[in-house]
């Protein structure tokens, strides 16, 4: 057993000396991870502490968090892989989204952007309903693709990560612009026309500035940057060919 050092940002709405940091001293088994810590944090020194998660196993995506300055999910991130020499672990909120309290972010923006890409399946109407499900054709590189950008959990990482939305707040932010690739890829959709015009926009496709940020904080490994440039290389081929 060893202990490591907690460092958070806390911050409730409440009081009116904003936000500060405190410290908690916690014991630690090996191969734990940091949400394991936040919650002996809450259950044994502070019950004021507030923070999501739910799942504790990388699938429900509430528990991101900036961790040492960059974005993580707690919940898969290692004690041993960020625990500083003298064992100091550093914890704020996700960036670029406002904190409603120590580590819970206002996730609205976040939504926002999202739902203006038109996130659904957009059939063919003309195509009649089939008996079962609709079939894809795909060459095996391309599924690969849209199969990975099928595996996004919404954690809002990506969109902490990026330092266009945090200069930008119109952008579209990366996690609207791989969820608006999953669609556009998918030979089923016929969603296009109605997705052009907010991926054209200013604050589209052409807002991100291929930082690459995105890609590497993802938890679930989407090569998310890779998605926004073929999304950039359909517009440009589009406008050429049109
Ligand atoms: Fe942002 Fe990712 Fe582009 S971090 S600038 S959306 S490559
Ligand atoms: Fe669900 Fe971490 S608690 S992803």
């Amino acid at each position: 057993m060893e202990r490591v050092t907690l460092r958070i940002r806390r911050y409730n709405p409440d009081d009116d000396n904003g936000a500060y940091w405190q410290e908690y001293s916690v014991d630690i088994e090996p191969g734990d991870v940091v949400l394991q810590a936040l919650m002996r944090v809450r259950e044994d020194l502070d019950g004021t502490l507030a923070f999501r998660a739910s799942c504790r196993s990388g699938i429900c995506g509430s528990d991101g968090m900036v961790i040492n300055g960059w974005p993580r999910l707690a919940c898969k991130t290692q004690v041993s892989d960020v625990a500083s020499k003298s064992g100091m672990i550093q914890l704020e909120p996700l960036y670029n989204l406002a904190c409603l309290k120590d580590l819970v972010v206002d996730q609205e923006p976040f939504w926002t952007q999202f739902s203006r890409i038109t996130p659904w399946l957009m059939p063919d109407p003309a195509v009649p309903e089939p008996e079962k499900e609709r079939l894809m054709v795909l060459e095996p590189d391309a599924f690969d693709l849209l199969s990975k950008a099928s595996d996004c959990i919404f954690c809002q990482i990506c969109f902490a990560a990026c330092p266009i939305v945090g200069l930008d707040r119109d952008f579209l932010g990366p996690q609207a612009l791989v969820k608006a690739y999953r669609f556009e890829a998918d030979p089923r959709d016929q969603g296009h026309q109605t997705r052009e015009a907010v991926l054209g926009a200013p604050e589209g496709v052409w807002r991100c500035r291929t930082t690459f940020n995105c890609t590497e904080a993802c938890p679930k490994g989407i090569p998310i940057t890779r998605t926004i440039q073929l999304l950039k290389r359909a517009l440009v081929r589009e406008a050429i060919f049109s």
